[in-house]
């Protein structure tokens, strides 16, 4: 797929439905015993991974029909949950896909489940993506789990009482507060999560929104086991992680106006606006509303020049998502751009760290790559090229991004991969282009 350089970006946007929070609906409205609606729900290739996934365990699940022509709009769902501990047991080997998301939390749901044995795999990606991180907690929890060479899928679980835990990230990861939170549902006495750099709180939002009483303190979270869910309902926001393509687009391709509409920016997803003003853009927040405890804005994005920045560790779980897009805004920028403490990049869908520093680099680019992040020297254009986006989601769609702001373009070879988590990414760009 080629994406020429762009004249200027104009107009208003919607962005698909959150991916994080309707992964979390579909699991939660799984878990809750009665009838949840999800209203703007995902319809991508990893949250399909979720539906399937829940229906495999028992929840029936209905999409609304009318919503189901366009692959990304945001779709209605009734799920009719098992219940917190009423996971069908004979539901063999659980695929998930491409979903990282979907491997790390539902683990947690299974292993308390009063019986049961469930193995979890996916596609090549999700074969590389370490499970230790939550088979270490989980087995201190009283859980009965195995994995490949003791730190890859596939995945077993067998369901066995649970004890709470205190239990401190080794890495700041919301997937792994998640699960060790899920499992803390089901056990005896209180679980306790310490994370030394905040996470994405959906999580904690969602279950407090179930009527879970969630204690937040000093960089600790706690529930103890419950007897049930309540959760009637979930509004899932726009997701960030999707418009910040198009912000990005927007500051880099000169003479650009954009506004971005119902998005969520929770302050623990949002670290690029801060990384970005700091840089010289300035995204302005309209229409800021509260959806379902979660907080939602429209945005307003303006092309302007940019100087170069360093992202320290502290803001890195803040935007891990975006990282592969600082690469493209430093290319862009006057100055070296720094990006520290980002390690956990290695783990995503790819080894991000390499493929952004390779693709960059093949669109011409200076860039290098360091042990926890890379180093990036801005040039007045990026000339462009061919980039790969190696089955990843997210450099796929950096690709498009910077063949727009490129000199001559750019070619991206895999682009499918968008579809995991944004199927109609192609459109919504070309519908910004004036
Ligand atoms: C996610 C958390 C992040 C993020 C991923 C989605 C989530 O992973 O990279 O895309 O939904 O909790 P980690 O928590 O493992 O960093």
């Amino acid at each position: 797929m080629r994406f020429e350089p762009a004249r200027r970006l104009r107009g208003d946007l919607t962005p698909p439905p959150d991916k994080s929070i309707s992964h979390r609906a579909v699991l939660l409205g799984a878990m809750t015993e009665g009838s949840v609606t999800v209203r703007n729900h995902l319809r991508a290739q990893d949250t399909g991974s979720t539906v399937a996934a829940a229906r495999k365990l028992g929840a029936g699940i209905e999409e609304n029909e009318a919503n189901t022509e366009t692959p990304g709009a945001g779709g209605e769902l009734r799920i009719h949950g098992a219940g917190l501990r009423g996971a069908r047991t004979n539901a063999d080997r659980i695929d998930v896909g491409n979903a990282g998301t979907l491997l790390r939390l539902l683990p947690g749901w299974l292993a308390g489940q009063p019986s049961g044995h469930w193995t979890l795999d996916g596609d090549d990606s999700i074969r590389r993506r370490p499970v230790d991180r939550v088979v270490e907690p989980l087995t201190a929890m009283g859980a009965r789990l195995g994995c490949r060479d003791g730190r890859l899928p596939p995945l077993t679980v067998e369901g066995s009482p649970l004890q709470g835990i205190r239990y401190r990230l080794p890495v700041a990861s919301a997937q792994v507060k998640s699960c060790v939170l899920l499992a803390g549902l089901l056990a005896q006495g209180e679980t306790t999560v310490i994370e030394d750099l905040p996470s994405r709180d959906h999580t904690e939002r969602m279950l407090r929104h179930a009527g879970v009483e969630v204690r937040s303190e000093a960089g600790a979270v706690s529930v103890a086991g419950v007897d049930r869910l309540a959760l009637e309902s979930v509004d899932v926001p726009g997701d960030f992680s999707s418009a910040a393509f198009h912000l990005v687009a927007a500051v880099l391709v000169s003479d650009s106006d954009i506004v971005l509409r119902d998005v969520g920016v929770n302050p623990t997803r949002t670290g690029l606006l801060d990384v970005m003003q700091r840089m010289g853009a300035a995204v302005e927040r309209h229409n800021e509303r509260t959806l379902g405890g979660e907080p939602v804005a429209d945005l307003a994005v303006h092309s302007s020049p940019l100087t170069a920045t360093t992202v320290d560790a502290g803001e890195v779980p803040l935007m891990i998502d975006e990282l592969p897009l600082v690469a493209l805004l430093g290319a862009c920028a006057e100055g070296v751009t720094l990006v520290r403490g980002a390690q956990e990049l290695r783990h995503k869908e790819s080894d991000r760290i390499a493929t952004v520093v390779e693709g960059m680099r093949a669109l011409g680019a200076t860039i290098e790559a360091t042990e926890d992040g890379f180093e990036v020297e801005g040039a007045p254009r990026l000339p462009g090229g061919t980039i790969d986006s190696r089955g990843d989601h997210r450099l796929a769609m950096l690709g498009a991004v910077a063949g727009l702001c490129s000199s001559g373009g750019v070619e991206v070879l895999g682009f499918e991969a968008a579809h995991v988590s944004y199927p109609d990414f192609k459109a919504d760009l070309s519908a910004l282009k004036a």
